[in-house]
């Protein structure tokens, strides 16, 4: 009976919206509470990050995903399919990176896929040309992964998520090591991943990273979630700071004492900081900007400030930080 009902459920439940679903999972080391009560959901065919600083969770909570280790309370599902119950059905159409990807160093980056392949479903081996033109190292396959940069290794470890196929990729700290050209290269071949309808799941404390790469965010500190949802959403709900270099701040500054859009306006020394209030338009931004130039200002610089949601986010983090 039981076996017909993990049938049923394989199936029936596996095209759900979520790509990932956990509640109240929990994680202890000890006293230490490593994953805290997480309810997460992560929707089909978006990439989703997981953000927070060092020792929020992230990793244990990657690991608990995958059951490399346990979970000591809460539930979880991998596209639809309960985990650890259908762990298999549910892992054999995930790709995952965790820490830092491992490979044989004498064996050739083709060569370590040929040995990952023969541990998984037959059409695998046939995925590894593909898979290995797809992260652009097909011209270094024959290469040992001792030469190999740190970037080449983190797309091989890319190029072996994909030959399962996998609907669902989990990338921990992806863009770790890599440089600025690297990291965009990441972040176009995640977008890429995206595109074909995959979700993919990347963790990070680099918040930069996550607001250019993803569509929707949960940001975690000591093991909780505290904020989750679409980026714009997010960004929707924090304050939008303006910076403006001119050349006389003091004559901006009160040609906007009397404005109507509630901005904070502070004079510094080479042009004001403005915050405006949760839900302003963008439209105000250039009203600003069209008052101060009629006003016979120059402007230099003007910045929406785009650590407007970093500030929120430190903010979040430290507060809790301290409450502990
Ligand atoms: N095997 C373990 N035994 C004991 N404590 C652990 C273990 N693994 C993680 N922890 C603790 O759990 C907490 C979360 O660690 P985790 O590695 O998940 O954080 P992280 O968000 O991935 O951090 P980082 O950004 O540094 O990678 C930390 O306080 C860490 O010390
Ligand atoms: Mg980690």
């Amino acid at each position: 009976m039981t076996d017909v009902l993990s049938a049923e459920e394989s199936t029936s439940s596996s095209d759900g919206p979520w790509a990932v679903e956990t509640h109240d999972l929990t994680k202890r080391f000890g006293k230490r509470t490593a994953v805290n009560g997480v309810d997460l959901l992560v929707p089909r065919g978006c990439a989703f990050g997981y953000l927070g600083p060092n020792g929020a969770g992230k990793t244990t909570l990657i690991r608990v995903l995958l059951g490399l280790t346990h979970a000591d309370a809460g539930t979880m599902k991998l596209l639809g399919h309960s985990v650890p119950r259908h762990r298999d059905i549910a892992l054999a159409r995930v790709g995952a990176i965790v820490d830092e990807p491992r490979f044989h160093q004498h064996l050739t980056g083709r060569q370590n896929l040929q040995i990952l392949a023969a541990a998984r479903e037959p059409a695998a081996a046939g995925r590894i040309e593909a898979a290995l033109d797809r992260v652009g190292i097909l011209h270094r396959a024959n290469d040992k992964v001792a030469k190999y940069s740190m970037g080449m290794r983190q797309r091989l470890g890319v190029a072996a998520c994909l030959l399962g196929d996998p609907h669902l990729l989990i990338l921990d700290e992806p863009m770790n090591g890599l440089d600025p050209a690297g990291m965009a290269d990441m972040r176009e071949m995640i977008r890429s991943l995206v595109a074909e309808g995959r979700t993919v799941v990347l963790s990070s404390h680099l918040l930069d990273e996550i607001e250019r790469t993803c569509d929707a965010v949960a940001i975690v500190d000591q093991g909780r979630i505290i904020r989750q949802g679409p980026i714009d959403a997010l960004l929707a709900g924090s304050n939008l700071e303006v910076e403006i270099d001119c050349d006389s701040p003091e004559t901006a500054g009160s040609l906007l004492i009397q404005n109507t859009y509630q901005a904070k306006v502070t004079v510094v020394e080479d042009g004001l900081h403005i915050s405006l209030p949760v839900g302003t338009a963008r439209d105000v931004v250039a009203e600003i900007n069209r008052v101060l130039v009629t006003g016979g200002v120059s402007i230099y610089r003007l910045q929406e400030n785009r650590a407007s949601l970093e500030s929120w986010f430190l903010e979040v983090t430290s507060r809790l930080g301290e409450s502990e």
